[in-house]
């Protein structure tokens, strides 16, 4: 008997096995190894869903990318030293001997070790990501760390900027060494809701751009409801790893050194390698104290409108600051107050459709129907403070941040 023409069953399976073989250990490579749980082999067996046009979540603040960032940081961090200890290497012997001579080649030994310390901590905030109980469904749901949504792999790429812009949060926000910083930026807004002639029945307050969270923690230890929301994973992971009982269970438990690998305006090597013990308090999940992951732009409250908006270096973040301070607005009850303090940072290579001038921020939070106190506690003011500034470097960032307090006109 002859053979039918075309492939037999064994050739076909012949053909296609390694190919699937191929196929999975392509998709398994393009993950992160430590993400082969049974939701990730789902994703790498039946592929990822469409794009969801409810992520409200821009590619580069997403969860698989701040993931993604986390894991790379040693490898990023490392080749970053390495390539600082590659200039070095090509010095003359006579000028090695003298950078030996002054500690550099220790210094840069010193960093290595320093990147090695931050490694931990991001391994630490990366691994809460692959805990299902300790990361419950939120917009983009568990098996959104492994879903892509559709984002093209160079949105995708890990960024150990963003990385380490959170590590220098930690101090920020949530260490003894950034106390002076935060005392500067957070009791002029305490103030206001601790005089609140409401404050002893609770209020309910919202904080767009949280960040790490301490200033919305604070403002729940005062007792009012106050809803977080912040749209960068970066942030909210790090902030998740403080929340955790798992990750996070007493004061200075954990190391940053967050100034070790910028060797300019330092004093001193011992200074630049520093370790940064934090946090100062063990912040735990409370019922007055919620945590949205997501677009502010996007918020609705469930239930009542809120009877303060704290925006803290948060409106200059804004592609269109028309339609922040609309939401804003839209958000507060009728005689709800807004709180703001920050700079005018926009957001660079025209990509905010509109830069304005606090004279006319001011203006439009007038014509969007706030009225700003000028007069009293409550007086609008210029609030002199840094952000995520190294108390012991030879340069300072200062702002000149403006801090008002605005209310709901009648509509
Ligand atoms: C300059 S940071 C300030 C963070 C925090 N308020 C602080 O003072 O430490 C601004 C934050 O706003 C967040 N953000 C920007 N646009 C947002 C939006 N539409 N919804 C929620 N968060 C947003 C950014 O991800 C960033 O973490």
């Amino acid at each position: 008997m002859t053979e039918p023409s075309g492939l037999t069953l064994t050739q076909a399976l012949a053909i296609l096995i390694p190919l699937t073989i191929l196929y999975l250990t392509y998709r398994i490579l393009d993950l992160s190894p430590g993400l082969l749980t049974p939701s990730s082999l789902r994703a790498i067996i039946f592929g990822a869903p469409s794009p969801s046009p409810s992520s409200s979540i821009p590619a580069y603040f997403s969860l698989p990318r701040a993931l993604a960032s986390y894991n790379a940081y040693r490898t990023l961090a490392l080749s970053d030293i390495r390539a600082m200890e590659k200039s070095y290497s090509r010095l003359t012997y006579k000028h090695k001997r003298v950078g030996y001579v002054l500690g550099y080649t220790r210094k840069l030994e010193e960093a290595r070790r320093a990147e090695e310390v931050n490694a931990v901590v991001c391994r630490g905030v990366a691994g809460l990501c692959t805990d299902t109980s300790e990361f419950p469904a939120t917009e983009s749901g568990a098996d959104g760390v492994f879903w892509r949504w559709g984002w093209r792999d160079e949105d995708l790429q890990p960024d150990v900027g963003r990385v380490r812009e959170a590590l220098k949060h930690f101090v920020r926000d949530w260490s003894m060494e950034g106390k002076e910083e935060r005392r500067r930026i957070f009791e002029p807004i305490l103030d206001v809701l601790r005089e609140d002639p409401q404050a002893k029945e609770g209020l309910k307050v919202l904080v767009p751009g949280s960040g790490l969270g301490r200033l919305a923690w604070e403002i729940s230890e005062l007792g009012h409801d106050t809803t977080a929301i912040e749209l960068s994973y970066f942030m909210t992971l790090a902030f998740r790893f403080l929340l955790s009982s798992k990750t996070t269970q007493a004061t200075d438990q954990h190391t940053v050194h967050p100034y070790a690998y910028w060797f300019s305006h330092s004093r001193s090597s011992e200074n630049t390698s520093r370790g940064i013990p934090f946090p100062d308090v063990v912040p735990r999940p409370k019922d007055n104290l919620r945590l949205i992951e997501g677009d502010f732009l996007k918020h609705s409250p469930d239930g009542a409108k809120y009877d303060y908006v704290v925006t803290l270096f948060f409106i200059d973040t804004s592609l269109n600051i028309i339609s922040t301070l609309e939401h804003i607005h839209s958000l507060l009850k009728p005689g709800g107050t807004w709180i703001n303090l920050g700079p005018l940072l926009w957001t660079g290579g025209a990509r905010a459709r509109l830069e304005l001038s606090l004279e006319e921020v001011l203006r439009l939070s007038e014509m969007v129907g706030f009225r700003i106190a000028e007069e009293g506690a409550r007086k609008r003011r210029t609030v002199e403070c840094e952000y995520t500034g190294d108390r012991m470097a030879m340069m300072k960032w200062m702002y000149q941040a403006e801090f008002w307090v605005a209310t709901k006109a009648d509509e």
